[in-house]
């Protein structure tokens, strides 16, 4: 969470900070700020809300110095007010700081800033980090950083600007993704490398290890010596781009869906996963894995099980020899995901990441990894990154007649977005819009694709909705359900339509209102409305399934007038545990 950008070049740094952050809006957006040096003094002009509040602040501002330092925050310390805002100033106003992570430490580093006298005006931890640099700054910058690193417990990656050397950044990092990108005349950092376009190369901080940027170029560090870490050519095609004449980039994204896909099973059917297999992941990427076991283990004969990367931290510490741990996440940087991975090392298990993002951290700490190639990802809520895990495993593990089925998934999800804009699934739009809950039912690979039909509409309607197993309902829900309450049932199993009918039979009995997204004739036939989809295999059926229901939650959020991309309290990669 949070964005950090930092540039010492020759250009006019407010613009170039607040366009930097632009681009990093989708790691944080409840509050943003800059820093750099005029006439000698750290001056910091802050915003409250979106970038577009600090834009209208810097608008026309020419500073005498090109070079400084942006946040964007998703609040962890702290309501989003002015004083947590960064970039935060030490006590003499000699540094500035930005800072992504959490330090697991700070009820200490706030004791001992105390105990010297020093009254932190925020409740952040980050703003420690500015004081600790100027208590023990004695004239070397460097010095003074690698001490303050050494002191920090968590996850950091940290970008300084000091009033006594305007034109360079120091930066440091530890289990929080930092990029140094070098480009003519000017050195940049941000905590995600596609921020950093017009760089030609780019470098990814390893823990430990530190940089000062200047204008010439960048110098790098581990443990006080200098080192000559590999940089990688910036990648245009990464670069994160615009919403091509779509309202929002959740629609964009949802209709890039079959190329992605196609893309992804090209790129990845050459790969095997061996082994039992474990699928860990969060929110709608361990949706992804939960809605491929079927194919795992029915299927594909393999032992397999899907869990919650959160989930997986608590669980006791079993070695499992022999398992392959697929850590699916789209942006690889999820900390509950990241921190799974070092854990089922410890486990013994191979670690094997799917991940969207091929410079992110999961594809450093994993034994092995594939990237899909959905593209940059930009909405909070994710469409083309989840159907890009579904087909990324259904093509690393379907043989035979399933992996001729599983080429032709991109095509039946070209038909399924003309599913999804149907007048049936506009109809379910209007309706879930109006209502004040819903509920989302499925069985098998269809259980998955409810979860995540249930979260794409409450993440971005704000509507509370459920998802279930079908089967679950009857155990207590199903008091939930009243005159007109609306059930989302996914169907695409021919082997449980008696099951599908029964459970629809037990809702409408209820009075619920059950909205079929199906293949299937009589399910269509037994419900109140039916969205009816292509038909595909049951077991790879998630990617297509899932389509119309991103479509309806889109839909329905837009009618509600809300934030589609950048929905409340929440943030496209979510970096602390
Ligand atoms: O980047 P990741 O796939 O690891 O992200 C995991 C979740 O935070 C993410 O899927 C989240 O649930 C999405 N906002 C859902 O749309």
């Amino acid at each position: 969470m949070c964005g950090i950008i930092g540039y010492t070049g020759k250009k006019n740094i407010t613009d170039e900070l607040v366009a930097g952050l632009e681009k990093l809006e989708y790691r944080g957006y409840d509050s943003a700020g800059i820093a750099y040096c005029e006439r000698g003094k750290l001056v910091t002009v802050k915003a409250v809300g979106r970038i577009s509040e600090l834009k209208k602040l810097t608008d026309g501002l020419r500073p005498d110095s090109s070079c400084g330092i942006g946040h964007t925050r998703w609040a962890t310390h702290g309501k989003p007010t002015l004083a947590n805002c960064h970039p935060h100033l030490s006590y003499g106003g000699k540094f500035a700081i930005v800072h992504n992570g959490i330090i697991e430490n700070c009820r200490q580093l706030r004791l001992l800033c105390e105990s010297r006298g020093i009254s932190p005006i925020s409740d952040t931890d980050s703003e420690l980090i500015a004081h600790l640099l100027e208590m023990y700054f004695e004239g070397d910058l460097r010095k003074a950083a690698d001490k303050v690193a050494g002191m920090l417990e968590g996850s950091f990656a940290v970008g300084i600007l000091c009033s006594c050397r305007p034109n360079e950044i120091y930066a440091f990092a530890s289990r929080s993704p930092l990029a140094i990108g070098e480009g003519r005349n000017f050195c940049a950092l941000a905590s995600d490398g596609n921020a950093l376009s017009g760089a030609e190369t780019l470098v990814f901080l390893k823990d430990g290890e530190s940089a000062l940027l200047r204008p010439s170029g960048a110098e790098y560090y581990r443990k006080g010596k200098r080192i000559n870490p590999q940089s990688a050519p910036f990648s245009a095609a990464s670069a994160l781009s615009g919403k091509d004449g779509y309202a929002h980039y959740m629609l964009k994204e949802t209709y890039e869906q079959p190329e992605a896909a196609a893309r992804t099973i090209a790129a990845l059917s050459g790969i095997k996963l061996r082994g039992a297999l474990s699928f860990i992941g969060c929110g709608s990427s361990y949706h992804a894995g939960l809605s491929m076991l079927p194919l795992a283990c029915h299927a594909c004969s393999r032992p397999a099980q899907a869990q919650l990367a959160g989930e997986f931290l608590c669980s006791e510490r079993v070695k499992s020899r022999g398992t392959t741990a697929v850590l699916l996440s789209q942006s690889g940087e999820t900390a509950d995901t990241v921190a799974a991975a070092l854990e089922a090392e410890r486990r013994a298990c191979r670690t094997f990441a799917i991940v969207n993002v091929a410079s992110s951290t999961l594809t450093r700490v994993c034994g092995a990894h594939a990237v899909t190639r959905a593209g940059p990802e930009i909405a909070v809520a994710t469409t083309k990154g989840f159907t890009s895990q579904v087909v990324a495993v259904a093509a690393m593990l379907a043989r035979g007649t399933l992996a001729e089925s599983t080429e032709r998934l991109p095509f039946i999800m070209e038909k399924a977005l003309e599913a999804g804009v149907s007048d049936e699934a506009e109809e379910a739009s209007r309706l879930l819009a109006i209502s004040p809950n819903a509920f989302f039912i499925g069985r098998k690979a269809d259980y998955g694709v409810a979860l995540e039909g249930a979260l794409k509409l409450k993440e971005i309607t704000y509507i509370p909705a459920l998802g279930l197993s079908a089967g679950e309902l009857k155990h207590g829900s199903i008091s939930l359900i009243g005159e007109g309450t609306p059930v989302v049932v996914v169907h695409t199993d021919p082997r449980l339509r008696e099951k599908t009918l029964l459970t629809v039979a037990s809702v409408r009995a209820r009075g619920g209102f059950v909205i079929a997204v199906t293949d299937d004739r009589d399910v269509c036939a037994a419900c109140d409305l039916a969205v009816r989809i292509p038909s595909s295999d049951p077991f790879l059926s998630p990617a297509v399934s899932v389509i119309p229901l991103q479509l309806i939650a889109y839909r329905a959020a837009v009618l509600l007038g809300r934030d589609v991309d950048k929905p409340r309290n929440l943030a496209k990669s979510v970096t602390v545990e």
